[in-house]
């Protein structure tokens, strides 16, 4: 079968025909897939009923699986997913029902509600994120996605020159921190130490700049804090107008794969007391956007 995209957003988000994620990919599938992420930012794969493998398989077609380790407050040995190497996106305990909702792993986990780019806290972080929808949620749940690249292209010269060579911070203390989930474990502060990223990032394939943003930057190196988190904050709303914004709502057995690198996204607030089960597959990313880090 041919793979074939249909563009739905108005700057990004692809449509994904021909293909069944269930089988290992051609190399000429797999090429066209990868293309189409250069192109789009976001794929969407309907009607996917993959298992936990598949899943995995699909995604290491793209690079590396990137290690879940830090990313999170819950422990390997409590994780429901960890034979498979996914993330956990859900809202379930190892008991497979919904999360106390003022539980600890909850509160930490409603961070996905604001815009992100995945593991902007790790020195190297995520080149895609493959989503899949295993229960959906009744009421709320949506996944927005923001394009990058369209916000960056809409800034004025000025700005554009102001912040090209800027650095930020980015932790998880800090996107958790702005919800006001403050307490952390001696481990968890030494996991969550923030880390540095560009502003601005050019993608490696077809050199258009992004706007790197996400909740995790709390600050920028030579600016005092409230200066930065200001900025952050003009650029964030700029960025996230429904010009550059595409919603999607999900299907069970949707998988939505995007690049981390040109993009931003968030969920929706849904409904905590029925499951939404998600599971993610993380590509890593193969270099720091900062040059300093390199070393590390
Ligand atoms: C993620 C994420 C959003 C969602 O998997 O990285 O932010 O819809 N998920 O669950
Ligand atoms: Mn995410």
């Amino acid at each position: 079968m041919t793979v074939t995209i249909r563009q739905l957003g108005k700057h990004f988000f692809g449509e994904v025909s021909g293909v069944d994620l269930r089988k290992p990919l051609t190399p000429q599938e797999a090429q066209d897939i990868e293309a189409g992420m250069d192109k789009y930012a976001v794929l969407l794969f309907r009607g996917q009923d993959v298992t936990d493998e598949q899943q995995m398989a699909f995604a290491l077609n793209f690079g590396e699986r990137e290690n879940p380790r830090g990313g999170s407050v819950v422990k390997p040995e409590d994780s429901r997913l960890a034979q498979t190497g996914l993330n956990d996106v859900s809202n379930l305990g190892k008991d497979g029902k919904p999360l106390p909702r003022d539980s600890r792993i909850n509160l930490f986990n409603l961070g996905n509600c604001l815009w992100h780019s995945d593991s902007s806290f790790r020195p190297i972080p995520a080149k895609f994120s493959l989503l899949s929808a295993r229960v959906v949620n009744p009421k709320g749940g949506n996944t927005e996605f923001a394009d990058m690249r369209a916000a960056y292209d809409a800034l004025d010269d000025e700005t554009k020159a102001e912040i090209e060579d800027m650095i930020c911070e980015h932790s998880l203390m800090y996107s958790r921190g702005s919800l006001g989930f403050l307490d952390y474990t001696d481990e968890e502060k030494e996991l969550f130490k923030p880390v540095l990223q560009r502003l601005v990032r050019t993608h490696p394939v077809h050199g258009r700049k992004s706007l790197y943003l996400s909740s995790h930057a709390g600050a920028i190196r030579g600016m005092t804090m409230p200066e930065a988190r200001l900025l952050l904050r003009d650029l964030n709303e700029h960025a996230t107008q429904g010009e550059f914004v595409y919603v999607h709502k999900w299907t069970v057995h949707d998988l939505v794969m995007w690049d981390n690198r040109q993009t931003m996204h968030r969920v929706r607030r849904y409904d905590q007391s029925q499951p939404r089960d998600m599971r993610r597959a993380t590509v890593a990313g193969t270099a720091p956007t900062v040059a300093q880090q390199a070393a590390e």
